[in-house]
């Protein structure tokens, strides 16, 4: 098996949790370092420090700890392993309004570093919202908490959770309140879809073989379907999402980093920023949608009562927390270009909703049919085009359709599909997106992190769209039953040009 990537070079470190007591950190963060241990992966030596509002001793955080690793963990708890584990976990609290605070930081961390023998290096994970960044890493560099880049070790790293601004100008700002603070290079901004065991495997599909390369363009593809679809609604995230809406929560970030990774030309090597200019020069080549073309390449849709999976489901409107005349789209559907020699004409066609019929996301492309001669000279009754499906999740794997001969005395031809499951193929289930990238910023490794300039560049081509909702006004969107696939408007979007969604 040949290799590429962090992994083994990631250094001894104090990992700061910013949010320590939050979900995020409970549920996510410190299981999948957790994982990291099992999969012995992690540096020998390592100290996680949770910091929170929420008053808890280092006992509390700990039996919080574990309760999260029972219940969240891709791999279960095992009590030798744990018992090594508790004993680097540590809890502060107190309000990072509160300049004291960073001192606290700083006199707790030197303490943690000198009895587990650490050597300084330390990452601060900033899983607060937005509003929050300013006073964090105002503090952590008036507490001198933040070592200079010139000086490797130790060294200062800091992750950056989304949402990474509303629009273009509350992105640019977020990423000066950062940067003034931290280098670009101590940055790492997440987007844990890039982290995801098959996005990753994009690249490799593309450039690790030498089949789909000569084919991936405008002469062989008709055009790339993107979906993420979840049978989730609104949930607790009420407040956020009001804010928010699926083209903010989903498209900005997710999908368009999706949709680079399928775009972009092969980078020249596999060096962090090598990767990241490839994956942004797809950004650039976004066709915008502005003025009357967003009504015509964008729908937007909110899920109504409806059942999902037999259990009755609210209307987003009626959802806790959501204004009973919320205008938030839960669902949105797009049509864009990418305006570069290589995809000249192609479509894509994105689509991502909450409280739809079932969480499937996958990436599918769609190559041109074959000419009407041979094996499909019936109009009426055409072949079905080859497609090649990535699916993220879940049942990880990938799958191409090809057409072949029904057996039989007559010449009759038949789809069919050849699958791979990740599952079948490697037994144990993938590593979280979380665990990879924690992992990445250990090592100092940015591949899979969203550089200022790609941030910037996806919300000036989203906030185009966002713009134009403004600019329109609406007392009312479409809607789609909770359950069903979406809405018919988005249906329409994607028959006018004769081609219609992959069933879900
Ligand atoms: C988050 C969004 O970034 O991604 C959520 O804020 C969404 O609204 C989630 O549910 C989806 O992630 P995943 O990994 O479950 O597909």
């Amino acid at each position: 098996m040949s290799q590429a990537g962090p992994g083994s070079s990631a250094e001894p470190c104090t990992l700061v949790i910013f949010g320590g007591s939050g979900d995020l950190a409970k549920r996510k963060l410190v299981p999948a370092v957790y994982n990291l241990l099992l999969d012995g992966v992690l540096p020998p030596n390592y100290a996680i420090l949770g910091l929170g509002r929420k008053p808890l001793s280092d006992e509390e955080f700990r039996a919080s700890s574990r309760d999260g690793i029972t219940k969240h963990s891709r791999q279960k708890l095992a009590d030798e392993k744990w018992k090594d584990f508790e004993r680097r976990l540590f809890y502060l609290s107190g309000s990072i309004e509160e300049p004291q605070i960073y001192h606290d930081i700083k006199t707790r961390c030197e303490k943690i570093e000198a009895e587990l023998k650490l050597p300084g290096n330390r990452i601060f994970y900033l899983a607060i919202p937005p509003t929050s960044f300013a006073p964090a890493c105002e503090g952590l560099k008036q507490a001198g908490l933040i070592q200079a880049t010139g000086n490797k070790t130790p060294f200062s790293r800091v992750i950056v959770e989304k949402p990474i601004g509303h629009d273009l100008a509350s992105a640019r700002e977020i990423n000066s309140t950062v940067g003034r603070v931290f280098h670009e290079s101590q940055i790492f901004r997440i987007d844990h879809y890039l982290g995801k065991e098959t996005v990753q495997n994009l690249l490799v599909i593309r450039f690790a073989n030498s089949i789909f390369e000569p084919i991936w363009n405008h002469k062989y593809i008709d055009h790339v379907q993107i979906t993420v679809s979840e049978a989730e609604g609104v949930g607790t995230r009420a407040t956020y999402y009001e804010e928010a809406g699926a083209l903010r929560d989903m498209v900005q970030n997710h999908i368009l980093q999706l949709m680079c990774l399928v775009a972009m030309e092969p980078p020249y090597s596999l060096d962090p920023d090598v990767v990241r200019n490839a994956r942004i020069d797809v950004l650039r080549c976004l066709q915008p949608i502005a003025g009357k073309d967003i009504e015509k390449f964008v729908v937007r849709a909110q899920y109504s009562n409806g059942k999902i999976h037999g259990t009755e489901v609210p209307g987003y409107r009626h959802e806790a927390g959501v204004r009973p005349d919320s205008t938030v789209e839960t669902y949105v559907a797009l049509k864009l270009f990418v305006e570069n020699w290589r995809w000249a004409g192609v479509p894509f066609y994105l689509r991502t909703g909450k409280a739809m019929t079932k969480r499937a996301s996958e990436i599918a492309v769609q190559f041109k049919d074959i000419p009407q001669i041979l094996f499909n000279i019936n109009p009426a009754a055409p072949q079905a085009p080859n497609v090649l499906t990535l699916r993220i999740q879940p049942e990880e794997g990938l799958s191409l359709r090809i057409m072949s001969k029904q057996p039989g005395s007559r010449t009759q031809t038949h789809p069919v599909e050849m699958h791979f499951k990740y599952g079948d193929v490697f037994g144990a289930p993938s590593p979280e997106a979380y665990e990879r990238l924690l992992l990445d910023v250990m090592a100092g490794d940015a591949s899979l992190f969203m550089r200022r300039d790609a941030v910037e560049a996806s919300w000036a081509w989203v906030t185009g769209i966002l713009d134009g909702w403004n600019a329109h006004g609406t007392k009312w969107l479409p809607e789609y039953p909770a359950g069903s696939a979406g809405p018919v408007e988005a249906d329409r979007l994607i028959q006018n040009d004769g081609r219609a969604w992959r069933v879900l």
